[in-house]
């Protein structure tokens, strides 16, 4: 059942994604908001979740919704469908890949259900619980690297809130040294469909809402992979923290825990 749900859903986001292209082509900057420092958002992520929402009350007319543009009431229910319509919004607007749709599917507690589809490379993520995860439908799986010195980490720097910025950056130096390097690539629900698929060894970042990670947290631990937040704990969903990533995750909360007060 979750399976069927999560192949209907890839399919709404598919759509959305369709229409972001469609959008890039003629997007002119000055459509440009700003909800608040650094968080820019426009008519494509508000017309992006519409279509989504449309399409997900098909699929499951009982399910409540929390979504980042707000379009819709935010109402957690026996399931609950967490968007992000358009993740890499700063990326879209200046025309830089990558940027994402981004679906989770929460049944109560649990997340059953995610989808993250890329636009620029027309890679659809989906993961169902107990399913495995997939990219274009070819199974895919984290890394085995469990050594620092032989992963490519990715990360998101501090966008709104740099009270944690200091710490945050000897995390990096310290990262930056001991690794293959860093990427931030500008889209969260992309950095963890790239450790799903094993693009990345490991992702970490600060300052992130649900609706960023949710799908994204399932392929990855449906891809054979580890979640947590930075003591290692399982507040990773709605905790605004968290690390993924192959065998090598040990290694990354190692290094944050020396830092992170
Ligand atoms: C942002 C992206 C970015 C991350 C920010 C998010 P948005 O989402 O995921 O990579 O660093 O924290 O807010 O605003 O583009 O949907
Ligand atoms: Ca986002
Ligand atoms: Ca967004």
């Amino acid at each position: 059942m979750i399976e069927k749900i999560v192949r209907q859903a890839g399919a709404v986001a598919a759509q959305a994604a369709q229409f972001i292209r469609k959008e890039r082509v003629s997007f002119d900057q000055n459509v440009v908001e700003r909800k608040g420092r650094n968080d820019l958002v426009s008519y494509v992520d508000k017309q992006s979740e519409q279509l989504l929402v449309a399409g997900l009350k098909n699929i499951l007319p009982q399910a409540g919704f929390i979504t980042e543009e707000a379009t819709i009431k935010h109402e957690r229910k026996e399931w609950t469908w967490i968007i992000d319509p358009l993740d890499g919004t700063t990326n879209f607007v200046h025309g830089h890949p990558p940027y994402s749709v981004s679906i989770g599917l929460l049944h109560q507690d649990e997340i059953v259900g995610g989808i993250v589809y890329e636009v620029n490379r027309d890679e659809l993520f989906m993961a169902w619980k107990g399913g495995g995860a997939y990219l274009n439908d070819e199974p895919i799986r984290v890394t085995n690297t469990h050594s620092l010195s032989d992963s490519l980490i990715a990360t998101g720097f501090p966008v709104q809130d740099f009270s944690y910025i200091d710490t945050y950056l000897k995390i990096v130096k310290d990262l930056m040294q001991d690794s293959h390097g860093l990427r931030r690539l500008g889209s969260a629900a992309t950095d963890l469909a790239y450790v799903a698929c094993g693009r990345y060894d490991a992702y970490f970042e600060s300052n992130l809402n649900a609706w960023d990670v949710a799908a994204g947290i399932l392929l990855v631990q449906e891809a054979g992979g580890n979640v947590s937040d930075y003591s290692g704990g399982i507040d990773y969903l709605f905790g605004r923290q968290l690390i993924a990533g192959g065998p090598v995750h040990a290694e990354v909360l190692r290094i944050v825990k020396k830092h992170w007060a």
